[in-house]
Parts: structure tokens; C-alpha cells; sequence
């Protein structure tokens, strides 16, 4: 397993170019299997859960290939409906693949994701939801088991008890095949789902709502393949913001609108930072002192969870005290007993950990236990005294597309080194 070492210190400056949207492309992968045909997705970034996905769509029995940016997916009919344990262990985000195959096929065994570090990530909702589609849904031996009487689902009217995002894109990927019209109540609002709906529309999809809690499907009897170039990742962006923030760096993402940050661009302008529109991307420059701020994490528009941990980061070394509450995963701080070996100030009761801001973080040694985990620890020792050693940086190349490689032109002290050395 790869390490990433830095030595901080350094004041970020420069241009990055922000990589297109891994929760976006995930769900946009999986709804190829809609549609027969030649399809192309540009901008993709590459990443190891990008390159699950595409091993799983080619076990489902399409051909998907990942070159240069882009992957070509390309179906000629006969799918096996089967999402197996081995990949599916290795990143949730496939059962991203159900509401498709239940749509196209009328049946589907997948794999029970199962939990992950930041917590269990039950999938019953997106259960729910085909239920009222008309759909038999059987657990069994760690699968679960869907089948369509007569093999086509039926519009219905849901209701979500929470807006989870993959679950209101894998029930608006069944219901645009089915029979009649589908309501979506409670859903989830963040861009990567109304970039689902945009590509789905694409493909002769009729979706409306996207983007609002109320989305509304009328199913239509087929879609066709489609050329489509996904959306910037505005996580990976927010990660460049907060890095810029804490270094009092000055850098230029190129490729990024505010519409999908405006919560983190309240809290990092709280923070002292300034953030302003550039030409096609956003200018973030930071400053000293740092201000605390208080965060919690909501749904979108909310302050996204998968910031939280990054953002804690530029809370540790604040002019006071923060406190950020975490309420959407219930295990959401395993980045906080690392950041305190290197020195912070953190406490955590239930679901708030509340950040004493210190004079400065030290270099040491220390565990990425989950994706957004391990990029707070990068920044960390982007700004830490001495040099940073972060271990188990695979979790990191799930998410982040060469993150280090873009770290090095702006300044940083970055180095991969290759595993056990
Ligand atoms: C998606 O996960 C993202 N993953 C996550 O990003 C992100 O943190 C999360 O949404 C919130 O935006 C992808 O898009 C691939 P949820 P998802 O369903 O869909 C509970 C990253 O770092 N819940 O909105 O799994 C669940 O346990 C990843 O890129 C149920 O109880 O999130 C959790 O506590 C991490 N039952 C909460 O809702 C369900 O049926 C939020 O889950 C579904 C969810």
C-alpha cells in the first residue's frame, strides 16, 4: 500500500484543474445499462472506484472501456443481472447498478453493500422504493434479490424517510422504464442527482424536479446511448478550496461554478478566506488569523459531509473555538484522533467534535481509515511543521484523480512513496 509523504509549510499558489465528478460519473456508469448501443462519457475522472465500476458493468456483461478521460460503454442486449459480493465489497457505490437492472431486466441479485468506515449505510429505502414499484425484494445469504412480476415495474408514488442521494438515483434509474408515472417525495437534492436526470433526459428519459425534493418520472418504453461529458467534482474542489485556505495560499480552480459550494464558500468567507468568481472557475485566497466557525452537515444545499473532514483541518489551527456537528454518518471522525497526533485540539461527544484552535500542527505518521479522511490528513500536512506520512492512501485514489500530481506544480512538498517502503 502507497504512502503519501509532505513536507509542509508551504503557501499553495497556482491554477488546478478540477476532474469531473466521481458521484457523478458512478451513477451515470450504471444507467448505461438502460440503453443499448455505443455510449461515450467524457471527462471521467481516473479513479479506482470509476474502474470498479466499469469492471462490474463488463462482469453485467456490457463491454466498458476507460481511456484518456473517457469511458465507452457499449451494450448489445443480454445483461446476467448478477452484482457479485467481490465487487461489491470493494465500493458500495454498486449497487448504484440495481435500479437499472430491475428496470432493463426485471430482476436483480446484488450484493448487500454492507457497511463501511463511516457507518452501516442500510440500503433500505432504495428497497422501499421499489416495493412500491411493484418489485418482490428477497434477502438472502448476504443478496438481495429482486424480481418484477410480469417483468415490468410500475409507476408509483414514493416517499423517502431521508433524502438519500444513491438511493433517489437508483429509484429514478427504475422508474424511467417503468409503466406509468413515479413521484420521488423527500429526495435528494445534491447536483450529482440532477446531473443524473440531465443524462437520463439525454437518453429519452421524461424527468422533471431534479434538483427539488419533488421529482416526478413518466416512464417511457425504451432510451437510446448517448455522448456525455460529466460534470466538475465539487468535493475535489472543495478540497483545493479548503487546502488554500489553510496554507494562506492563492489559487485559481479552473472548471468550477459556486452553485454547488455555496455552503462551503459561507463557511470558508466565516473562516477569513476570500472566495470570489474568476472567469470559468473561482479564486480563493487565505488569510490570517483563521476565524471559527460552526458547521453542520445537512443534505444538499447543506454543508456536505464529504467537506467535514477537510474543513476540520482549517478549524484546527482557528483564532478560537469551532464546533462541527455531523448528521448525516454516525462514525464520521476517524480523521479527529489523527489530526490530534499531530497535534490538535479535538474532543467528540456523540455526533459533534468540538476543534480548539492551536498555534500549529507537527509532522508524524499517520492512517487514512476512509476517502475524505485521508484528504484531510493531506492537507494537514500541507500545513503541519515537519514532514507527514499518510499510510493506506489507496482510500484516497478512490476518490481524488492524482491528487498529489496536482498538489506538486502548486507548491507543495508531495511525494507518493510506493507501498511498505
Ligand atoms: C452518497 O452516499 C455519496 N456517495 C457519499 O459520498 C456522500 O457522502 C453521501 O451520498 C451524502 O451526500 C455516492 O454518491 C457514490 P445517503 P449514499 O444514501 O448515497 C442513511 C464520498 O466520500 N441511509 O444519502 O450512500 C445512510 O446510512 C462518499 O464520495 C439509510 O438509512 O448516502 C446515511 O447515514 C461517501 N437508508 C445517510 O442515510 C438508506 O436506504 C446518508 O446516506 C439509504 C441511506
Amino acid at each position: 500500500m502507497d504512502n503519501i509523504r509532505i513536507v509542509g509549510g508551504a503557501t499553495l499558489a497556482g491554477t488546478v484543474r478540477i476532474s469531473g465528478s466521481k458521484n457523478a460519473a458512478l451513477p451515470i456508469l450504471a444507467a448505461a445499462l438502460l440503453a443499448d448501443g455505443e455510449h461515450v462519457f467524457r471527462n471521467v475522472p481516473n479513479l479506482r472506484d470509476v474502474d470498479t465500476m466499469t469492471k462490474l458493468l463488463e462482469r453485467l456483461g456490457a463491454n466498458a472501456v476507460y481511456r484518456d478521460g473517457r469511458v465507452e460503454v457499449s451494450l448489445s442486449g443480454s445483461l446476467d443481472p448478477t452484482a457479485p459480493y467481490d465487487l461489491v465489497k470493494q465500493m458500495r457505490a454498486s449497487v448504484l447498478v440495481l435500479g437499472p437492472l430491475v428496470a432493463r431486466c426485471g430482476r436483480a441479485i446484488v450484493s448487500l453493500p454492507g457497511g463501511c468506515a463511516i457507518g452501516a449505510r442500510p440500503i433500505d429505502q432504495h428497497l422501499k422504493g421499489l416495493s412500491a414499484m411493484g418489485a418482490e425484494v428477497e434477502l438472502t445469504h448476504g443478496y438481495v434479490e429482486v424480481t418484477v412480476p410480469g417483468g415490468r415495474l410500475r409507476g408509483s408514488d414514493i416517499a423517502l424517510d431521508f433524502p438519500t442521494h444513491t438511493g433517489t438515483e437508483n429509484l429514478m434509474c427504475a422508474a424511467v422504464l417503468a409503466k406509468g408515472r413515479t413521484t420521488i417525495n423527500n429526495a435528494a437534492r445534491e447536483p450529482e442527482v440532477e446531473e443524473l436526470a440531465r443524462v437520463l433526459n439525454k437518453m429519452g428519459a421524461r424527468i422533471e424536479g431534479a434538483g427539488t425534493s419533488a421529482i416526478a418520472i413518466e416512464g417511457v418504453d425504451a432510451l437510446h446511448p448517448i455522448d456525455h461529458a460529466i460534470i466538475p467534482d465539487r468535493i475535489e474542489a472543495g478540497t483545493f478550496m479548503v487546502a488554500a485556505a489553510a496554507t494562506a495560499g492563492n489559487l485559481f480552480l479552473e472548471g468550477i461554478g459556486f452553485e454547488p459550494l455555496e455552503a462551503v464558500i459561507v463557511k470558508l468567507r466565516e473562516a477569513g478566506a476570500t472566495v470570489e468568481r474568476e472567469g470559468n472557475g473561482i479564486r480563493v485566497v487565505g488569510a490570517r488569523p483563521i476565524y471559527p466557525t460552526d458547521v453542520i452537515t445537512q443534505p444538499h444545499p447543506g454543508f456536505p459531509t464529504d467537506m467535514q473532514a477537510q474543513f476540520m483541518v482549517l478549524m484546527s489551527l482557528a483564532e478560537g473555538t469551532s464546533r462541527i456537528t455531523e448528521t448525516v454518518f454516525e462514525n464520521r471522525f476517524m480523521h479527529v484522533s489523527e489530526l490530534n497526533r499531530m497535534g490538535a485540539n479535538i474532543q467528540v461527544n456523540a455526533r459533534t467534535a468540538t476543534v480548539h484552535g492551536v498555534k500549529r500542527l507537527e509532522g508524524a505518521e499517520v492512517m487514512a481509515t476512509d476517502l475524505r479522511a485521508s484528504a484531510s490528513l493531506v492537507v494537514a500536512g500541507l500545513i503541519a511543521e515537519g514532514t507527514t506520512d499518510v499510510r493506506r492512501v489507496y482510500h484516497l485514489d478512490r476518490g481524488y484523480d492524482q491528487f498529489e500530481m496536482k498538489l506538486a506544480p502548486l507548491g507543495a512538498t508531495i511525494e507518493r512513496v510506493p507501498g511498505n517502503a
